[in-house]
Formats: C-alpha cells, structure tokens, sequence
C-alpha cells in the first residue's frame, strides 16, 4: 500500500500535537507528511523539528494547496483562515480533513460545500465528538428507535478552559465568529447528529456574558503600584493567581515564535481584551417542533459534557466524564446503563478515531461520519446564537439562508 501523502495547514497545537505527531507515530506506515504550511516560518520550523521529519515548509497556505505531490490537506489554522484554505485545497483537487467550525460565516461555509461539490472530494468534518463513544452509543441508540421520536435535547458543557478561550485569539471574533461558533459548533452538531437529518435547526435564542474573566474579578488583591498581567510567563502575581498558567516554552510557541506574530498562549485571561463569553445559554427550535440547548461554562473546576435526550419512548444520558449511558423507559420504567469506560488517545479515543476515519475515506472514497453540510448546519446555529446574544432576539435560520436550497441535498 503506497503512502498517503499529506501537508497540514496550521502548525500550532492541533495540526502538530494532534494530526502531526498521529501521522509519525501509529500511522507512519501509511501516511508520509510532505509539506507544512504556516504564516510563521519560525513556527513551522519549530513543528518540523518536534515531527523529526524532512518536509517541505511553506509560509503561506495557498503555495502548499499548489503542490501536486499531495493527496489530502489537514486544515488546522485559525477559525478565520479555514474557508479562505478549504477553497484553496479543494480548488488544488486534494482530499480535506477540515478543523471546526467550516467557517465562521454561513456564506463561507455555502462556499466551501459548493466547492465540495464540485471537486467530488472527500471533505471529512473535524466534529470529533462524532468519534467519542459515548456520542456514538447514544446515535446508536437514537437509530434502534430506543428514545422512540426525540422531542427534546440538552447539552451541558463544563470547562475548566479558561487558559484556553480566554488567553489567546480564541476570545476575539474576528477570529472565530465568537466561542458560539468555535466552541458551540461541536455540541450544536452533537445535538444535530442526535436530532437525526428529519429534524433541522428553525431558530435560536441565546443569552451569553462575561461573568468571570474580567479585570473586577481577579481572583488576588492588587499591590499599590504593581499592575497584574498581561500574561502569565511576566506577571508579578504569577504565584498568587489560582489561574496562572505560564505557557511559553515549547519550539511551537517560545519568544522566538512571539517576536514574528506577537501570538502568545498565556494572556492573563481576566484582564485580556475580549469580545466573547464565558457562560451562556443558547436554545434552539427544531422545525419538527422539538428543541434543545446547549449551555457552556468555562469558569468552572469540571470538565466534561452531558446529553440529556427526552423521547416518547424513553428518557436518556450521556456523560462523557464518566463515559457511561444510560436510558430509562417511559412507562415500563426499566433502567439500563451501558459503562464505556475510559478510551485512549486525546478527546476520550475520539480523536485516532477521526484521523483513522479520515485516512479510511481518502483511500475508499467512503463517506464521512460528518461532512460539510453537517458544518453548515451547526455553524448556522452558532451564527444565529451569537446573532440572537447581540440583537436580543430570536434568530430565524431561515434569515440566514435557504435551508431548502439544493446544495444542501445529501
Ligand atoms: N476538534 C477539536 O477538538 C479541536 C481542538 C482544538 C482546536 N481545534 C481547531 O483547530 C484549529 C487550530 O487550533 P489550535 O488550538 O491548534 O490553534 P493554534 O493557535 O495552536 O494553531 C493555529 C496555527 O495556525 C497558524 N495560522 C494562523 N493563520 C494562518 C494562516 N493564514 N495560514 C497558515 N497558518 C496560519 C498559526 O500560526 C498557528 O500555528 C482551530 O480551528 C480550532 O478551532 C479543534
């Protein structure tokens, strides 16, 4: 079997620690990485370093789509770049493995689909939590009709990510579209995947703020004189924030890296600008009537995400913390529980699987677990959500685009 060979878009922590390092490891029989593109070269360097590899490096994406000795590109850049290098990827004829969220707008993402579609690529979601098996047991479940018709559905996100929404470009939308979009787009599509393609997102509500990771609430006194921040690695009270976290010294992010873009990881979360949220709420309207929500918070001590899934048959949950299902009927009242158990690899196993997943499809053309369309869908919710947090308002779906419209035929 020959090589797939392979150039990633994006070499900070997910093209690199996730895709990069799963490529030379368990998939180096079969995957050969030709070529790194970042738009910091001391970066890309660093990556290539840490890979152990000889590969060719490009400081811009578009001189890396062009290259004709690739088959597939993972895009692992910044939210913002990801239509602008889908197109460029797919336009080049190669296979996508594309990061969360499609793109931070339902133009982009409608692009991006039309592109698709005329390439006739494989064009593979980055939703890992389609790979989670607790996500998977509970689809698994939805199909054997054991919910009987879902009516309503809940998704709850604990966090303890604070460093990672609220300290680097992840807060600002012009990057991401807003933590709705970057972050709300893996449960808006767990939500979707679980809803099932007869029931589609009609509008959304959302109510979002920023209650914890603001300058009143530093979590230490301030001395006379002495200013806190602006990041962890330079601050005075670095011993005394519960929160800090210095992170600076790895050959991806280092004052080398820095001095090119001035990108560091470690902004002191509490006083960096930001204009997204750190707790909220987003409702959503099916157009079968059902609804869901979705509500994350990133001030907290835990980490996990919970399912609760109300259908005419059944009750159920998922508890990706505890990986453990379990549903009760409704009039029989029998409990059943389904124990997963812990998984290796990052993201609770989910995250082999989708690279394993990906790999899979380029050689056989398979179908994904989650497309682009499955991008859209959830982006579109994101959009109306952060839409509805601005304009106090409910936001239709259908306001944004036709979700009748060709294009989104499967
Ligand atoms: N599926 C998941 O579980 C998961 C987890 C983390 C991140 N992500 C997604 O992966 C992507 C990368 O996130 P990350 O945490 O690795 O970020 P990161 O900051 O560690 O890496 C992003 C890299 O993109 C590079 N970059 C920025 N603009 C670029 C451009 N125009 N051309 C080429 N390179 C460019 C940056 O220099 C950086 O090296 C994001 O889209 C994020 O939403 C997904």
């Amino acid at each position: 079997m020959s090589k797939l060979r392979i150039g990633i878009i994006g070499t900070g922590g997910r093209g690199i620690h996730c895709f990069g390092k799963t490529f030379v490891g368990s998939h180096a029989d079969e995957v050969e990485i030709v070529a790194l593109a970042d738009s910091n070269p001391v970066r890309a360097q660093g990556a290539k370093t840490e890979l152990g590899i000889a590969c060719e490096l490009h400081d811009s994406a578009a001189e890396l789509a062009c290259r004709r000795d690739l088959d597939a590109i993972v895009i692992a850049s910044v939210d913002c770049s990801h239509e602008e290098h889908a197109l460029l990827a797919l336009e080049h004829g190669k296979h996508v493995y594309i990061e969360k969220p499609l793109a931070i707008t339902v133009e982009g993402c409608l692009k991006v689909i039309e592109a698709a579609r005329r390439g006739n690529k494989v064009l593979s979601m980055g939703f890992n939590l389609r790979h989670n098996a607790v996500v998977h047991k509970l689809r698994e479940l939805v199909e054997q009709g054991v919910f009987g018709r879902i009516f309503s559905l809940q998704a709850i996100e604990h966090y303890n990510g604070g460093r990672t929404y609220h300290s680097r470009w992840n807060r600002q939308k012009a990057s991401t579209g807003g933590l709705w979009i970057h972050k709300g787009s893996h449960d808006f599509d767990v939500i979707n995947y679980l809803m099932g393609p007869q029931a589609r997102p009609a509008r959304v509500a959302c109510f979002a703020n920023v209650s914890v990771f603001r300058p009143d609430q530093l979590p230490f006194p301030l001395r006379d004189g002495v200013a806190a921040g602006p990041r962890c690695s330079v601050c005075p009270y670095v011993k005394e924030c519960p929160d800090a976290a210095p992170a600076n010294d790895n050959l991806l992010f280092n004052d080398e890296t820095a001095a090119i873009d001035g990108y560091y990881r470690d902004e002191c979360m509490y006083l960096s600008a930001k204009d997204t949220h750190d707790q909220g709420i987003a409702i959503v309207e099916y157009d079968n009537g059902a609804t869901a929500s979705h509500s994350e918070y990133f001030a907290t001590p835990l980490t996990n995400r919970h399912y609760l899934i109300e259908g005419t048959a059944s009750h159920g949950e998922g508890d990706l913390h505890d990986s453990c299902v379990h549903w009760q009927t409704r009039w029989s009242n029998e409990r059943f529980e389904c124990r997963i158990g812990p998984q290796k690899g990052g993201h609770g196993g989910s995250d082999p699987s989708i690279i394993q997943a990906f790999l899979d499809s380029v050689r056989t053309g398979s179908k994904p677990r989650a497309t682009a369309i499955d991008g859209l869908w959830s982006v579109a919710v994101g959009v109306a959500a952060e839409k509805s947090r601005a304009e106090k308002r409910v936001v239709e779906l259908s306001d944004l685009f036709d979700p009748r419209c060709d294009l989104l035929r499967d």
